[in-house]
C-alpha cells in the first residue's frame, strides 16, 4: 500500500499531515510512504529528513497521488487533488464539511473515502487522535503570546525601586482545550486570570489552574453540555444575563482571550460594542473563534483592528503560526488514527466499518455522503 503526503495549498496552510517521525512510524505498519517535495517546509520539515526517514519524494501532487491508497492531509483536498485520485482512495483531513459540502459531494463523486479528523469521537480509546485538542491547547497558549506582544504593559506585577507595575488582567471566556492553555500560559506569565463557561463542570478546571471563575447562576448552566462534552446554544433569556455579568467584570481586564465555540454553529456573541466600549484604552481582545464568525462581532478574520481604543487581533489559523509543533501533533493524531485502520499482518487497509472512531468520522464511502450529520439520518 502506498501512503501519500501532500504538501498543503489552501490559504497558505503552513503545516504538514506528517513529520519524518511520523513517516518511519508509518513505515513500520508495513506501508510505502511518497512525500510531494517541499510539503514539509513551511514546518521546519526538509526533504532530507523524509528521505532519511524512509520516504520517497516526488517532485508534483500527482505523481504522490498516482496509485496511492491513503492520503493524509492537513486541510480538506481541492478539486485538482480529488481528480488525481483514483476510485477507492482514502482520505484523512480536516474536512470542514459544514462550511464546504461541496468537496464532500466532490469527494464522493469521485469515490474517495473522505474522513474528518474533526469529527473525532471525544472518547478515551480516541483520545490520541483528537485534533482539534492537540490543535486547540496550542492555540490557546499563542493567543496569549499574541496579546501579550500587542500590550502596551507587562504581565507580571513588579516591585521595583520606581515603584510597582501592577498584575494585567486576562479574562478567559470559554474554558475547553484552548481557554484552558490560555488560562496555563497567563498565569505562568504572571496576571491575573479570571474565566467564563456556560458549563458549570468547568468551574473546578479554572480554579484548580489558580485563576477565578465566573458565571451566570442559572439552572441552565447544569444543563449546558451534551453527552460529547460541549456546549449548548444557550436561551435568550440566558445571553441576556450573561451579557449583564460580562459587562461588570470586562472594563476591569486588560487583555480578553476568547474561545467559545457551539459545534456545528456560529460562535456564540460574547463581546458586545457596548462591553467594548467599557473597556480601557489599550486593552486587547483576541478572538479564537473568529473563523467561525467570532465572539465579537467587532473582529475581522485575518486582521487586527482597533475599534473604541481596543484592539482586535483576528489571526486565522493560529496553531499554524506555530507550524512545527501544529504539524508534529496533528501528524501523530494521524498516525494514531491509521495505525487502527492498517492490518498489522499485510500492512494493507482493513477498515472495521461498524468501529465508533470510523462512523464518527467518515463523511463519503463508495460515492455516497454517509455521515448523519450531513445526512441528518
Ligand atoms: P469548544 O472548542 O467546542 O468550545 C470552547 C469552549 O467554549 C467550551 O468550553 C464551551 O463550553 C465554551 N462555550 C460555548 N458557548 C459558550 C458561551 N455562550 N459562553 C461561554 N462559553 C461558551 O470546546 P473544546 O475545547 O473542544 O472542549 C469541549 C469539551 O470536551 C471540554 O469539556 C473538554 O475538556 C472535552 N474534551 C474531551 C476530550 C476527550 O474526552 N477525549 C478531548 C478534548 C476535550
Amino acid at each position: 500500500m502506498k501512503v501519500a503526503i501532500l504538501k498543503e495549498t489552501r490559504d497558505g496552510e503552513p503545516r504538514v499531515a506528517a513529520t519524518p517521525e511520523t513517516v518511519k512510524k508509518i513505515k513500520a505498519l508495513g506501508p510505502e510512504v511518497v512525500v510531494q517535495a517541499g510539503a514539509g517546509s513551511d514546518s521546519y520539515f526538509s526533504d532530507a529528513d523524509y528521505e532519511a526517514a524512509g520516504a520517497k519524494i516526488v517532485g508534483d501532487a500527482k505523481a504522490a497521488l498516482a496509485d496511492a491508497e491513503l492520503v493524509l492531509k492537513v486541510l480538506r483536498p481541492t478539486a485538482d487533488e480529488l481528480g488525481q485520485m483514483k476510485a477507492g482512495t482514502m482520505v484523512a483531513a480536516i474536512m470542514n464539511p459544514h462550511v464546504d459540502g461541496d468537496t464532500v459531494q466532490a469527494a464522493a463523486s469521485a469515490k474517495v473515502n473522505a474522513f474528518a479528523m474533526e469529527f473525532m469521537p471525544r472518547i478515551t480509546r480516541a483520545q490520541s487522535m483528537d485534533v482539534l485538542s492537540s490543535q486547540s491547547n496550542l492555540a490557546g497558549y499563542k493567543a496569549v503570546i499574541d496579546g501579550c506582544a500587542e500590550f502596551h504593559r507587562a504581565f507580571p506585577m513588579m516591585m521595583t525601586a520606581a515603584g510597582t507595575i501592577p498584575a494585567a488582567r486576562v479574562f478567559v471566556m470559554g474554558v475547553g482545550v484552548a481557554g484552558l492553555q490560555a488560562i496555563a500560559t497567563a498565569r505562568r506569565l504572571g496576571a491575573i486570570v479570571t474565566a467564563t463557561d456556560v458549563r458549570a463542570a468547568t468551574k473546578e478546571q479554572v480554579e484548580s489552574l489558580g485563576a477565578n471563575f465566573i458565571m451566570v447562576e442559572d439552572d441552565e448552566g447544569a444543563d449546558a453540555e451534551t453527552a460529547g462534552g460541549y456546549a449548548k446554544e444557550m436561551s435568550d433569556e440566558y445571553k441576556a444575563k450573561q451579557a449583564e455579568l460580562i459587562a461588570g467584570h470586562i472594563g476591569k481586564q486588560d487583555i480578553v482571550i476568547t474561545t467559545a465555540l457551539i459545534p456545528g454553529r456560529p460562535a456564540p456573541v460574547l463581546v458586545t460594542e457596548d462591553h467594548l466600549k467599557s473597556m480601557k484604552p489599550g486593552s486587547i481582545i483576541v478572538d479564537l473563534a473568529v473563523e467561525a464568525g467570532g465572539n465579537c462581532p467587532l473582529s475581522k478574520a485575518g486582521e487586527l483592528v482597533e475599534a473604541h481604543g481596543v484592539k482586535l487581533m483576528g489571526y486565522l489559523n493560529v496553531p499554524g503560526r506555530l507550524s512545527y509543533d501544529a504539524s508534529s501533533l496533528y501528524a501523530r493524531n494521524l498516525l494514531n488514527f491509521i495505525s487502527l485502520l492498517i492490518d498489522k499482518e499485510s500492512g494493507e487497509l482493513a477498515i472495521d466499518w461498524e468501529d465508533e472512531i470510523v462512523t464518527g468520522t467518515c463523511l463519503t464511502r463508495d460515492g455516497q455522503v454517509i455521515h448523519p450529520a450531513l445526512t441528518g439520518k
